[in-house]
């Protein structure tokens, strides 16, 4: 049984290419063979539903096909039933045809036919069960959380529901687990797992869903290197047993300062070097006004060397200061190496030690590209960072099959927001300073490191995690940090400060995102296609058209009533 992938008619004989999910057979209706069957089979078309029977048999020579799995055989069919008709497709289901993602997720079951889908899915399956197993055996339990609670803040919107039995009341859909993990640890579970719906309403990129899945863990009476190293495990069984990639080793470290400084970001894709050169002290006098201007700002001027890269056009190098600027930057400065000479705009201006010191630090040789950012610390470090990944890309630094893990660790635990004068959490406000950090709360919180640690993949961020505050009083010091006072605290937080206050554990934990992590498994381009029933950028569902207005009387019903705002 299974759809008709193709039909074709040689003069009396008709071959039907019959689909399921796990490939196609070469049905045979022969006049003098098949009987009834084959006048039946006149009437069949491209997915049209049927159940065959007849005699399988070997294909002669010239007949068969070494391009298909079974492509040596064929059934000779005596029997069919059509099971139903299908209306003609929107689109051919191949995986090489070229089909918009918006008539694609339209009509997303036909799409989800087609054989890289049946994969992403079934890999998807895969990577939870062979994640259930490591964390039953590791003697963790799966229980389940609410999705109809109050705000967790992970730092996006919430999704609100309204409450008809408290009119003017809102659940808020979990932005994670995360507060009912720590309580499960309050409550003596001691390890738990939740492959977990998390729900955040911010802005859509390719690698974000307003709905995704997670693969989310908690521990007591651990360490972070008990949470890195179960973590470990699981990524290694994942990559060893779906995409065949094995890893020696523990995965290598790196701090978040190391990270942002050497490659600009604190997601660094390690596969490639193309690191970025402290130059500040080079130009801290400079004669080029816009380096030094950065300089005695506060800023700096920092810079790439893209070996080989003297070949770049003129058009290509506006391109990637178009880019830069998309990123902050005001201006791309560059210089070619080239037949011995400097050939750049802006060389003019600098005295002979500072191209000295430049060609020292850089490392400058024939044929060289150098690449600079003068601006506020971050802003350089955003730019280069994301021409780096760029560059590589375009001129194909990254080397075939590479696959670099990498943990960051000692996170920043605030970060400063000079627009609303405050402090933010870098991870979410129930982290724990480092030890040695929490007397500097108060006094230079931007110093404080935290207890925190990602996974990154390739560049991307798999995963994030941290020992949490199991102290009523620690936690009450941070959010202080984070302009909640204690009035507010209570209001929001205050089972969470009465469950730490009763007995708390340590204990410390991390999440994985589910579909980040099979899109890399299965080399996939967007998480979209590894989520059976997307929404697309403007989160909506082509599909079934949700979100949708409703009437009326349902939201009477609840109390609401909608405005126009704009
Ligand atoms: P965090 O917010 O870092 O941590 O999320 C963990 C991982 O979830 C994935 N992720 C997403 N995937 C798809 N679409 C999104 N919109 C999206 N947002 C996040 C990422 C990310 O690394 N409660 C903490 C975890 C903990 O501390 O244990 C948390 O949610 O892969
Ligand atoms: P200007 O003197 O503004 O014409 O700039 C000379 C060169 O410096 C041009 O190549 C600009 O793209 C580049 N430039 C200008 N501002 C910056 C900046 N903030 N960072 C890096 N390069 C810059």
């Amino acid at each position: 049984m299974g759809w008709v992938h193709s039909r074709r008619d040689h003069g009396g004989v008709i071959f039907v290419d019959l689909r399921d999910h796990t490939g196609l057979l070469q049905v045979v209706f022969n006049p003098e063979l098949s009987g009834d069957a084959h006048q039946l089979a006149g009437d069949i078309r491209n997915e049209f539903v049927l159940s065959v029977t007849g005699t399988l048999r070997a294909r002669t020579d010239e007949t068969i096909n070494p391009g298909l799995p079974t492509g040596r055989v064929e059934l000779m069919a005596s029997e069919l039933e059509i099971l139903n008709t299908s209306l003609p497709t929107p689109f051919a289901l191949d995986d090489d045809a070229h089909i918009t993602e918006n008539v694609r997720l339209k009509h997303r079951y036909l799409d989800l036919r087609r054989p890289v889908m049946q994969r992403n899915l079934r890999v998807r399956h895969q990577a939870c069960r062979i994640a259930r197993n490591h964390f039953d055996e590791a003697g963790f339990i799966e229980v389940e959380t609410p999705m109809l609670t109050r705000s967790t803040p992970e730092g996006a919107r919430d999704y609100l529901v309204p409450s008809r039995v408290n009119p003017g009341s809102f659940f808020a859909l979990p932005q994670s687990p995360q507060l009912f993990k720590q309580l499960l640890m309050v409550g003596g579970v001691d390890r738990y797992y939740q492959i977990a719906r998390c729900f955040r309403d911010e802005d859509l990129r390719a690698d974000r869903q307003p709905e995704f899945t997670q693969i989310d863990i908690e521990m007591s009476f651990v360490t972070s290197d008990d949470v890195m190293a179960i973590v470990e495990d699981l990524l290694r069984k994942l990559f060893g047993e779906l995409a065949d990639v094995q890893f020696d080793g523990a995965f290598p470290r790196m701090t978040y300062d190391e990270a942002v400084s050497r490659f600009g970001s604190d997601r660094p894709d390690t596969r490639f070097a193309l690191e970025i050169v402290e130059l500040s002290e080079v130009f801290k006098e400079s004669g080029f006004k816009v380096f030094r201007a950065a300089i005695e700002g506060g800023g700096a001027v920092r810079a790439l060397n893209l070996k080989g890269g003297s070949d770049m056009s003129r058009k290509e190098i506006d391109d990637l200061g178009n880019y830069a600027c998309e990123f902050g930057a005001k201006g791309l400065a560059w210089i070619k190496v080239a037949g011995g000479e400097w050939q750049s705009p802006i060389v003019k201006f600098f005295s002979d030690d500072e191209r000295e010191a430049l060609a020292a630090a850089m490392g400058a040789e024939d044929g060289d590209l150098l690449l600079f950012g003068a601006d506020t610390s971050k802003v350089v470090y955003d730019v280069l960072g994301a021409l780096r990944c760029r560059i590589a890309a375009q001129r194909e630094l990254i080397p075939a099959g590479a696959w670099k893990f990498l943990w960051v660790t000692d996170f920043p635990l605030v970060e400063y927001d000079a627009g609303e004068d405050r402090h933010y959490a870098l991870h979410h406000p129930f982290t724990a300073p480092r030890p040695a950090d929490g007397e500097r709360l108060e006094t230079d919180p931007l110093s404080v490191r935290a207890d925190a640690y990602d996974i990154v993949l390739n560049g991307v961020e798999l995963g994030g995690g941290s020992v949490r505050i199991h102290s009523p009083a620690m936690q009450q010091r941070v959010l202080k940090v984070l302009g909640i006072e204690e009035a507010e605290a209570r209001e929001k937080f205050g089972f969470l400060l009465d469950a730490l206050a009763h007995g708390a554990p340590p204990h410390a934990g991390l999440a994985l995102g589910l579909d980040r992590l099979v899109t890399l498994l299965v080399g996939g381009e967007s998480i979209r296609d590894v989520i059976a029933f997307p929404k697309t950028q403007r989160a909506a569902c082509l599909l079934t058209e949700a979100p949708s207005s409703v009437d009326r009387d349902q939201l009477r019903g609840l109390g609401l009533r909608t405005v126009q705002t704009s």
